[in-house]
């Protein structure tokens, strides 16, 4: 067993130099009290939501917080990009479809402090099986109950849609983290995810808040993507996180592979910017330690 995260990469890579990036997210090794769950949603494809629930969960265990990834997509990504294959019978479709355990359904990543709940595709047929079961909309809410106190965070990734799925998992979270992507139509949906969210709280889960509002896939040659972040600022303000996710091909290459982006390339931008994305979060939820602020120096592990 390593005593640090740090230790642990420097062991597994066999590298000599450890990103000055991963001891900016040294934990002090104390246990924070709560646990938060936040579910990574926005119903418009492709706007990054699985490369935030991944990389996000990811950097939170570098830190060194019990982190679990809960994967609701039927399309598996999260699962698959963390590089896990689901036993059979033991995914998130029968945790919420037949009312399995949950604790009995998680699996250990490649990565200290890091979980998963898998997904399988046959969660497409969830929404309709969902239909006739009791407290359709909580099933996700009752069966993270039982787990939730073995976790500093739980990261839930969405399909993008707003059907029962969405809602399971916004009713299961303390709060939504919207990533929007820096392109045409970025605000496109966004005003019917809202209302969803106001729906939600005022029916299943008032204590449903906003984590905040992630600009993904930002090309600063394009004038178009300042102009949406003019625009995602101007609309949701403070709400905006500070870090703004570049567009970086290791990103998209790291899923294939079944790594999140901090073993795939621990130097590039993607991986810097999930970093501060993760402490942007901790901060915010003042589960950051004056231990946890930025090392200047490099080590060997151990
Ligand atoms: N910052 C980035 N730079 C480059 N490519 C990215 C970046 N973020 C995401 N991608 C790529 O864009 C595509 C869509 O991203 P992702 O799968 O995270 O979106 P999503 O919202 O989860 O999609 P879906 O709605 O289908 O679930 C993927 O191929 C991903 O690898
Ligand atoms: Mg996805």
């Amino acid at each position: 067993m390593f005593r640090s995260f740090a230790a642990w990469f420097a062991n597994s890579t066999k590298k000599e130099y450890i990103p000055a990036t991963i001891f900016a997210l040294k934990s002090s090794g104390e246990r924070w009290p709560m646990s938060k769950v936040i579910v990574i949603a926005n119903q418009k494809g492709g706007v990054g939501k699985t490369t935030t629930a991944i990389n996000l969960a990811a950097s939170l265990a570098v830190a060194e917080k019990r982190t679990l990834l809960v994967d609701v997509d039927p399309q598996a990504n999260a699962t698959s990009g963390i590089g896990i294959s689901p036993l059979e019978g033991r995914t998130i479709y029968e945790v919420i479809v037949d009312g399995l355990n949950m604790g009995s359904t998680i699996v250990e990543t490649q990565m200290p402090y890091l979980s998963c709940v898998p997904s399988h595709i046959n969660l497409v047929g969830a929404e309709i099986e969902m239909v006739d079961l009791e407290n359709r909309e909580r099933r996700l809410s009752q069966a993270i109950k039982t787990i939730r106190d073995q976790y500093d965070f739980i990261v839930i990734d969405c399909p993008p849609s707003l059907g029962l799925l969405t809602l399971n998992a916004l009713t299961a979270a303390d709060s939504v983290l919207i990533p929007v992507q820096c392109e045409y139509f970025a605000l496109e949906g966004l005003g019917q995810l809202f209302s969803t969210i106001n729906l939600v709280k005022k029916t299943l889960n008032p204590n449903l808040d906003i984590e905040g509002v992630l600009l993904t896939m930002f090309d600063s040659r394009l004038r178009l993507s300042n102009q949406i972040v003019d625009e995602v600022k101007r609309y949701f303000g403070n709400k905006v996180f500070k870090t703004i996710v570049s567009r970086n091909i290791r990103l998209s290459e790291a899923p294939s592979f079944g790594k999140p982006i901090i073993l795939y390339d621990a130097i590039c931008s993607g991986t810097r910017h999930h970093m501060d994305l993760a402490k942007e979060v901790l901060a915010n939820n003042d589960a950051l330690t004056p231990e946890s602020m930025p090392h200047p120096q490099s080590l060997t592990g151990s």
